[in-house]
């Protein structure tokens, strides 16, 4: 017998917060803003098997991991993701550890990717969640700029989508977050000449590889090396996530699967372990990732707030991306649920120089971490006397050890506003 199809939820009309994306900054709020009672809709104009396949990321903070637990979204993370209590740096065919847990008071990073953190989130949105539609394309967004939170002559703000099945449609809100990533269209709504952004591209890329191969070691490896930066990190005890500097506009077709083990190895090699060499297996995906430092200020414009990618990009040396979107969404929901149940907007008021401050430390981490490690075809042999000196320092001082693995596990959410009286 043929298996009925599904009976079309239908689209609401108005919501209390319109959620457009649903990447981890988008799943993460609707969870957080269900569990507090407020209603909100997530609109994503991908399909669900799209969202879900995406390779990302995955390295996971101690306070991301918290917030997932906490959230109930926690409990595959825990049986499948691995605990990681350090990194290995090699340079100058040396290997130095870095120990969080010592050098944190106890901190440590979870590999879990962010794939299968998406997938979590969508499962439990949709059996128990706020309304999820797929295929709904946000067209444009209007009237969010009454800074008074009062309602004007322009009515509420409104989102336009166009929904695969259903067509065009819209939705209004009390509040709009705009979680919709780099290309998104939520930040369009801030007038120009309201809006800055800050930004910094880097003359080469990352060749990111999935392959079906255990991985090089227990722990990740960030390597600099004369041939160009290397990291070897891993999905799973059989699945090996490995990544080369490349020049910026590669094609992944150049990259044949031997010369990516050949590359990996003679980037990765020690003095400490001659003989090293990777295990090489299937290479099951390989793909060019552009490296990028970028902000957008503010973060808030009247009823809109800005969220994850939508509103700041790191390169992914540090590892930051989906933590900071995931750090961005716990403030926010902070700040609407004390709106809800308040009625008072001071911490909405304080969103985004909460959020920029934090963001700005990250941008900092992920753009030092990426100049110390990479091969900049620009740079003399001086610049590289610099890198290789100040990863000895790192190796030498606990004090530069510890403010790199504070950095890497990842700084308190909203730390008290160093400004306040
Ligand atoms: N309408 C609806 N959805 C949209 C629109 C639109 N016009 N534009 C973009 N989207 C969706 C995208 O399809 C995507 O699923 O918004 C979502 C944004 O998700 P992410 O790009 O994953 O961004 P975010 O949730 O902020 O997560 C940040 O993702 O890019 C990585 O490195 C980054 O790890 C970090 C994390
Ligand atoms: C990853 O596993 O995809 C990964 C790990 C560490 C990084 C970047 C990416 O710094």
């Amino acid at each position: 017998m043929p298996i009925p199809a599904p009976i079309p939820v239908p689209v609401p009309v108005h919501t209390t917060v319109g959620i457009i994306g649903a990447g981890p900054a988008g799943l993460l709020l609707a969870r957080l803003l269900h569990d507090a009672g407020i209603d909100c809709v997530v609109l994503e104009s991908r399909d669900r098997a799209y969202i879900e396949q995406r390779q990302r990321a995955g390295i996971l903070e101690q306070s991301t991991v918290d917030v997932l637990r906490s959230a109930g979204a926690g409990e595959r993370m825990d049986r499948e993701g691995l605990p990681h209590d350090g990194i290995e740096l090699r340079y100058d065919r040396r290997s130095h550890r870095i120990d969080f847990p010592s050098l944190t008071g106890g901190r440590r990073v979870m590999v879990y990717a962010q794939t299968e953190m998406v997938k979590d989130l969508v499962a439990q949105q949709l059996a128990d969640g706020a309304p999820l539609f797929f295929d709904a394309e946000v067209a444009g967004i209007e009237g969010v700029h009454d800074v008074n939170d009062t309602a004007t002559a322009t009515g509420a703000p409104t989102i336009h989508f166009h929904h695969r099945d259903r067509g065009p449609a819209t939705l209004t809100c009390d509040y709009i977050v705009g979680c919709d990533g780099f290309h998104g269209v939520a930040r369009n709504a801030v007038p120009a000449g309201l809006r800055r952004t800050y930004e910094r591209t880097y003359p080469y890329s990352w060749l990111g590889v999935l392959a079906q191969a255990p991985p090089a070691y227990d722990e990740l490896i960030y390597a600099h090396s004369s041939r160009g930066f290397a990291l070897a990190s891993m999905r799973s005890p059989t699945v090996s996530r490995l990544y080369l500097q490349v020049p910026g506009g590669t094609d992944p077709a150049e990259w044949p699967d031997a010369r990516i083990w050949d590359e990996l190895d003679a980037r990765l090699a020690t003095d400490a372990d001659p003989g090293w060499k990777l295990e090489r297996g299937p290479v099951v995906a390989k793909s060019v990732l552009p490296m990028r430092s970028w902000v957008v200020e503010p973060m808030r414009y009247g009823r809109l707030l800005l969220a994850g990618d939508a509103a700041h990009i790191v390169p992914p040396t540090g590892a930051k991306g989906l933590n900071l979107a995931v750090a961005d969404v716990v403030v926010l929901a902070r700040a609407l649920v004390q709106r809800h149940v308040t009625g008072s907007t001071e911490l909405l008021d304080a969103y985004s120089e909460t959020c920029l401050r934090r963001v700005w430390r990250a941008e900092h981490f992920s753009y030092a971490m990426t100049e110390l490690l990479h091969t900049d075809p620009a740079h003399s042999a001086f610049e590289t006397k610099l890198q290789l000196s100040q990863l000895d320092r790192i190796a030498h001082s606990r004090h530069a050890a510890a403010e790199l693995a504070e950095n890497y596990t990842g700084l308190p959410i909203a730390p008290p506003s160093p400004y306040a009286s």
